[in-house]
């Protein structure tokens, strides 16, 4: 397996492209069963991630082509037929997203079999508000061995769905079965993530009728056939907000290129408020910090427009070196502190207790050997080693490879000392 060692110590200068989001990708690539015509997504990241979602379309019956368009990398996904409506455990264990091909089957086929994904390293993640926006739609469900058997022979009809609480996959996965069904569907308390906007907009222009994505009602009216598109993903707000804090972190001046302020403007907040510099562009975002140490300020994770859980670790990294003592609560997922031993490994001074880590900032971070735990975590551990005196070596950085696109790559370009050792971590778990 592979590691990544870096340096820490050195300031970043440069420019860093900011990719398409992973998390939108995934969805849309899911999008594409709910069409016999190709859907083409252009600014596709290339990650672990979309090439395992990639094999489970593939047995479903699509077609994927890779290659490089005028605006770089672009997937065509065609699906004349689905060949299968079956997907298997070993596939989506492999990654959870691709529990939601369940809605997209069932709106094309009336039918699906799809294991239930489990829980993971950050919690148990259920998926009862999936299964239960889907039995409103007028699907049958039933339970058994760990497979979800969906059925709705005579189509699936529109219906106003409440969720109790904000669920990004469940308000996606409503979305794409309810585009297909008859009569109008209401989300309300719908997530209102920037991923949201994205995949109502692909499926508007594959013929859909979605309204009021980004809000916290969302209205579609159900269509009898979707047809092909083309569609650009939008950029990563995960991924701007971790070279922002890496930038941060290590000091310099980045500008993040290909991303959008409003995208990660509740982290950029507290940045600013913890003495970062930030300068807002059309369409980039820079970050300028000139030495001195900064400032200790509490965050609390929350759905979007609040601070993303998903930024949680790499802000948590920053505040290890910070002046004083930050609060940093996560309220999203019940075991999302998996990167704390790593990060005191690194000499940061971190205490938890439920769902709140108070972080004593130190004067530096010492490198040493971490081990990574999930896809932030992981990157969280990359940017504490940035500012860390001496090497850090990250271990089982197939994690990162997950999520991050090219990441020693991005880095290196603004003079991060971040190599990959390939094939070197020895050890089993
Ligand atoms: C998405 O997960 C993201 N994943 C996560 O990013 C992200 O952390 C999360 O949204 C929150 O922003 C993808 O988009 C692929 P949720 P999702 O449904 O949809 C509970 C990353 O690192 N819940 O909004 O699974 C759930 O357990 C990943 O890229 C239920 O109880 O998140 C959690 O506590 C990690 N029942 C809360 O709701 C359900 O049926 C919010 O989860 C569904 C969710």
């Amino acid at each position: 397996m592979d590691q990544i060692a870096i340096v820490g110590g050195v300031p970043l200068v440069g420019e860093i492209p900011i990719s398409g989001a992973k998390n939108s990708a995934i969805k849309l690539m899911t999008a594409s069963l709910l069409t016999d015509e190709p859907l083409r997504l252009t600014n596709m990241p290339r990650l672990a991630d979309t090439r395992f979602l990639g094999k489970l379309l593939r047995r479903l019956g699509a077609e994927l082509t890779e290659s490089t368009g005028p605006n770089g990398p672009q997937t065509l996904l065609h699906t004349p037929e689905i060949v299968s409506a079956f997907a298997p455990y070993d596939l989506v264990r492999q990654m959870r997203a691709s529990f939601n091909v369940l809605g997209p089957l069932l709106a094309r086929t009336g039918h699906a079999k799809v294991s239930l994904p489990g829980g993971c390293a950050i919690g148990a993640r259920p998926v009862d508000l999936h299964l239960k926006a889907l039995e409103a739609l007028g699907a049958h469900i039933d339970l058994n061995e760990g497979y979800v058997y969906a059925q709705a022979p005579r189509g699936l009809r529109g219906a106003t769905i409440a969720f109790p609480f904000v669920s990004v996959g469940a308000t996606e996965h409503a979305m794409l079965a309810a585009v297909l069904a008859q009569g109008e569907t209401v989300l309300l308390n719908a997530a209102r993530e920037p991923e949201m906007v994205d995949l109502a907009d692909c499926l508007n222009a594959m013929g859909a009728k979605v309204e009021g994505a980004g809000t916290s009602t969302i209205r579609i009216v159900g269509v009898s056939r979707l047809h092909g598109a083309v569609h650009s993903v939008t950029p990563d707000r995960i991924e701007t907000g971790t070279y922002a804090l890496a930038a941060a972190m290590a000091g310099g001046e980045v500008r993040l290129t290909q991303t959008r302020a409003d995208l990660v403007e509740s982290l950029l907040l507290k940045m600013e408020a913890a003495g970062v510099e930030v300068g807002r562009g059309v369409d980039s975002v820079t970050i300028r910090r000139d030495g001195g140490r900064l400032r200790a300020v509490d965050v609390e994770t929350d759905p979007f427009p609040g601070f993303a859980t998903d930024l949680q670790a790499q802000f948590m990294a920053l505040m290890t070196t910070a002046d004083g003592v930050s609060v940093v609560r996560e309220t999203i997922f019940e075991n999302r502190f998996m990167h704390v031993p790593e990060l005191a490994r690194l000499g940061a001074d971190i205490t938890v207790s439920g769902g709140e880590a108070r972080i004593r900032g130190v004067e530096h971070l010492q490198g040493a050997p971490v081990m990574a735990t999930d896809l932030r975590a992981s990157v969280g551990l990359v940017i504490a080693a940035l500012a860390a005196r001496g090497e850090t070596v990250v271990n089982r950085v197939y994690h990162l490879d997950r999520g991050f696109e090219r990441l020693e790559e991005k880095l290196s370009a603004c003079g991060a000392r971040v190599r990959r050792l390939t094939g070197t971590e020895g050890g089993g778990d």
